[in-house]
């Protein structure tokens, strides 16, 4: 019988029947770990209630092109985990990070060298790097998709009246030697959408929405793990209180100025300019 005491055991009995083995080990460890959460902060019926109703309005606020439930295990660091103890990188291999919710339309394919940056806002940036195994192999014809917020911290898809389609993103093949290369402008920090209850939540708890400076990958590359991370711009505000905790020290890189006319004109760049070099290490 259920009571104070029995509350987790009882009711993780009822689920012994659950063929699916896998499920049975999550419902109970989930059951377990709730129930001993309740009874921690003796929770009371109003809380309850505002729990329900809380997490009835992150799915209202959720549809094709907004998932608020992401967004709140985002904040709460669940998606951070999840990412992380299912992509240990191990022998150097670059860490990942979250994917974000902007990665939700397909990046046009492009010619390295090419300028994302198709709202010409912002300071110029070569973005490069190389793409090897974990044992130095170059990795010829891998792709890297990558994008990034604007000079004023938002997608193109959050600014579809504002800013040109697909600004700021880009498919790329690496060449012969795993290289990749091509223009753009210096990320800038954003805050995440807060205009839901996420947002209440950081509001409620006098944490702040921002996001440091980053560019988003994904690189994959047939025989290879692909990854999902980002490179972190050193000299970005945020870097240590990440309203989503996705900075890891690894994928921190400084963006040094180059005030080089020629060298700016054979790239076809702004002169001075700034270059981030970030080299990505995939697992077989
Ligand atoms: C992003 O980096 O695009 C992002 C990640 C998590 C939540 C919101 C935005
Ligand atoms: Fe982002």
């Amino acid at each position: 019988m259920f009571s104070e005491e029995r509350s987790a055991e009882v009711v993780t009995a009822s689920f012994a029947g659950t063929r699916d083995e896998r499920l049975r080990e999550i419902m109970g460890a989930l059951v377990e770990h709730l129930h001993a959460f309740i009874k921690e902060v003796e929770l009371t019926e109003a809380e309850w209630a505002a729990a329900i109703d809380f997490l009835t309005r992150t799915g209202q606020k959720s549809d094709a092109n907004r998932q608020e439930f992401i967004l709140l295990s985002d904040v709460l660091g669940a998606s951070m985990l999840v990412e992380t103890i299912n992509h240990r990188a191990g022998g150097g291999s670059t860490e990942s990070t979250v994917l974000g919710p902007f990665h939700m339309v397909a990046s046009p394919r492009r010619e390295l060298g090419d300028d994302v940056a198709l709202d010409g806002k912002g300071t110029p940036c070569l973005v490069s790097g190389q793409v090897t195994g974990v044992g130095g192999e170059p990795v010829p014809g891998a792709s890297v998709d990558i994008w990034q917020a604007n000079e004023d911290g938002f997608y193109d898809v959050q600014q579809p009246d504002i800013q040109p389609a697909l600004n700021l993103r880009g498919l790329f093949t690496t060449d012969a030697d795993g290289r990749f290369w091509f223009r753009s402008v210096v990320p800038k920090y954003y805050p995440i959408p807060v205009d839901g209850p996420a947002g209440q939540l950081l509001e409620a708890t006098g944490r702040h929405p921002y996001r440091p400076a980053h560019l988003h990958f994904i690189v994959s590359a047939p025989g290879y793990r692909t990854v999902t991370t980002h490179v972190f711009v050193a000299d970005s505000p945020y870097l240590d209180s990440d309203a989503v905790f996705g900075v890891k020290e690894s994928l921190i890189r400084e963006a040094p100025t180059v005030d080089d006319p020629a060298r700016a004109a054979e790239l076809g760049l702004a002169n001075p300019f700034r270059t981030l070099t970030f080299d990505v290490v995939l697992q077989r």
